[in-house]
């Protein structure tokens, strides 16, 4: 059933959230919002807030939040259609909703996850019989314990066309298993499974559903195949949002402090295996800018350990540069060459492994060595492209502290003046010509200045406050649920997706750059998410001093005083516009005099934030 949007917004508009609520919690007027016991979890004193004006209630204990629609769902146990249908009585609006399923698209979602799930128990289970007998001997022979091999999953694909299709193709139609990407409809309408004859990696999500796999031969290796098959992306599978092992290793990545970056899903199966739990792998693809935002959730310092050939020596330099862009620590491990992670483990065990970890390498000290065995160091001019390389690297970090921090190290280290160092660094970060809004241009009127982009008009502030919604702290985020008034954020669109955002602050899934893209179909909207989210130049403040609540203070300044100061324009137009007789001139004067105490007001209270 598909109840319009429109029924939703008359239901909404004719009930007042207090009034539902109170019908199951006392509710107290407390400043702007009311205050109660939370429904939803055990409390003395009361931690539930409900926002009249906004609709939406919050509580600070547990942490739930939602409309009067959720509230309803949650305390009556039930489904969406119901609640609305319940709270449409209440409100005497009529409710005859067109006959539609109900999100189907969400129901595909799930069922893609059933299908992976299904295919990855089905590719395990031919790995264990005898049709499998091969390929669960090639892994054992490679090391892999039993253990291993059930914890990670693995399988293996039978050589035949169309075997899991067979299988599958009484549960599941053909479109669907294309589109969750098992099986390959080629062009004479000819079905085939994807995957055939091949080693089986599921892939997890981070929540450890199996997305897709990796698929790869086996002994054949004079073959023109490639070595691994993957999966496509689908709905349920964003490359360059996946980080293979990462629902394993996120809880030893807070444990140790640190992540362990390899490029192979053997790689980092064989060093589990050997006791180095902190391990990611990116999956069929090279690093991201969004790998690395998820990492950043989880530390803020990762160790790039990747194969010893020149073809790993460029894929760490990339990866070296997204992960310092991204505000994360780099060191490198290097291994003797011609090794990866699996085959010198393998070799050297755990005391190796750990030998060769305490003494890995800082970015400096790992593109010297390269400029070094490359014999360049000797040279001036080798060593001054040397040093143009760290300077671009530098260059690449947001936080000006570190920055100066590594500008001080390399003058010392290789005997260069600081200032000429610093010199520079400064013309690399100017040619850096796109905008940067740090905290200090935040401050004053510039940034909050509309940015003109193809007919698009918003707001910079507008944007960072799309972002703390995402990524900041628990606390922030409630601060500005509670204090956030909607109709400061003027652009529609940037409304539109605040107001979701608010709506959704408790499901961090909703929230995720991925889901938001499904949620929002129209170009502007998916500009502006997009923007505010992947475009760094948004960010106040980077490093390790962040101060999320502080930047939040200072948009919701920002947003009250652009306000005020459109009000006092419009105001300043009005006086123009009337004839200087009117009697209504005075009226206007005290009130733009009384704006103008406002602004500055919030104008002093910025200043010592
Ligand atoms: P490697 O060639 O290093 O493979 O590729 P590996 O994982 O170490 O496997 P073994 O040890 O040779 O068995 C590293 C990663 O690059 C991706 C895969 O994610 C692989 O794990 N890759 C590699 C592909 O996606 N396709 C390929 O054809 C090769
Ligand atoms: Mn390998």
């Amino acid at each position: 059933m598909k109840i319009p949007q429109t029924k939703i917004d008359e239901i909404s508009s004719s009930l007042d959230i207090v009034d539902v609520i109170s019908a199951y919690t006392p509710l107290r007027k407390a400043g702007r919002s009311f205050m109660g016991r939370c429904p939803f979890h055990e409390e003395k004193t009361p931690s539930f807030s409900v926002s009249q004006e906004k609709g939406v209630y919050h509580c600070f204990g547990c942490g739930k939040s939602g409309n009067m629609f959720t509230f309803i769902m949650d305390t009556e146990n039930m489904t969406f259609f119901d609640a609305v249908k319940l709270l449409a009585d209440k409100a005497n609006v009529t409710t005859e909703f067109e006959d539609e399923p109900y999100d189907p698209d969400k129901n595909k979602i799930e069922l893609y996850y059933d299908i992976n799930r299904k295919a990855g128990k089905y590719f395990y289970d031919k790995l264990m019989s005898r049709e499998g007998a091969y390929a669960k001997e090639y892994l054992n022979e490679r090391g892999l314990k039993d253990d291993t091999i059930t914890k990670f999953g693995l399988g293996y694909s039978p050589r035949d066309k169309d075997a899991l299709f067979r299988e599958f193709e009484n549960d599941f139609t053909t479109e669907d298993l294309q589109n969750a990407g098992v099986v390959l409809v080629l062009g004479a309408g000819e079905i085939r499974d994807r995957f055939r004859g091949r080693l089986m990696f599921p892939i997890f999500n981070e929540s450890g559903k199996v997305v897709g796999f990796g698929g790869r031969r086996m002994y054949d290796e004079a073959t023109e195949e490639a070595k691994y098959i993957n999966s496509p992306e689908t709905r349920i599978y964003n490359k360059s949002k996946t980080l293979y092992g990462l629902n394993f290793a996120k809880g030893p990545i807070k444990q140790k402090g640190f992540a362990i970056l390899v490029e192979g899903y053997m790689d980092l199966i064989s060093l589990y295996q050997n006791g180095i739990e902190n391990v990611v792998a990116s999956s069929g693809t090279s690093l991201t800018q969004l790998h690395t935002k998820i990492l950043h959730r989880y530390t803020r310092e990762v160790v790039v350990v990747y194969d010893a050939d020149l073809a790993g020596q460029n894929a760490s330099r990339r990866a070296i540069e997204i992960l310092i862009e991204n505000d994360i620590s780099v060191s490198i491990l290097e291994l003797p060459f011609g090794d990866d992670p699996d085959t010198y483990i393998k070799k050297n065990g755990l005391s190796g492994f750990e030998h060769l970890l305490a003494n890995r390498l800082s970015v400096i000290d790992y593109i010297a060595e390269r400029y070094e065995s490359d014999g360049k160091m000797n040279s001036p001019e080798g060593k001054t492209e040397f040093v143009r390389e760290i300077i671009g690297l530098i260059a690449k970090m947001r936080d000006a502290i570190k920055r100066d921090f590594y500008v001080k190290g390399i003058a010392e280290k290789f005997s260069i003046y600081e200032s000429i160092i610093r010199k520079e660094l400064e013309s690399v970060l100017k040619v850096k010509s796109r905008p940067q809004y740090n905290e200090r241009e935040l401050l004053n009127e510039k940034s909050a200045a509309p940015v003109k982009e193809k007919n698009t008009k918003f707001s910079a502030v507008e944007l960072v406050l799309i972002r703390l919604l995402v990524d900041s702290d628990a606390q922030t985020k409630q601060m500005l649920m509670n204090e956030l008034e909607l109709d400061l954020v003027k652009n529609d669109t940037v409304r539109k997706i605040v107001n979701y955002l608010m709506m959704n602050i408790d499901s961090p899934e909703k929230l995720a750059l991925n889901q938001l893209f499904t949620e929002f179909q129209d170009e502007e909207a998916k500009s502006v998410i997009g923007k505010s989210l992947l475009d760094d130049n948004y960010v106040m403040q980077a490093g390790k001093n962040r101060n999320y609540l502080n930047e939040a203070k200072q948009v919701l300044s920002q947003l009250k005083l652009t306000n005020i100061k459109n009000t006092i324009k419009e105001i300043e137009a009005r006086i123009k516009s009337i004839d200087s007789t009117s009697p209504d001139i005075l009226q206007l004067l005290t009130e733009q005099q009384t704006l103008r105490r406002e602004q500055m007001q919030i104008e002093n209270s910025m200043k010592s934030l």
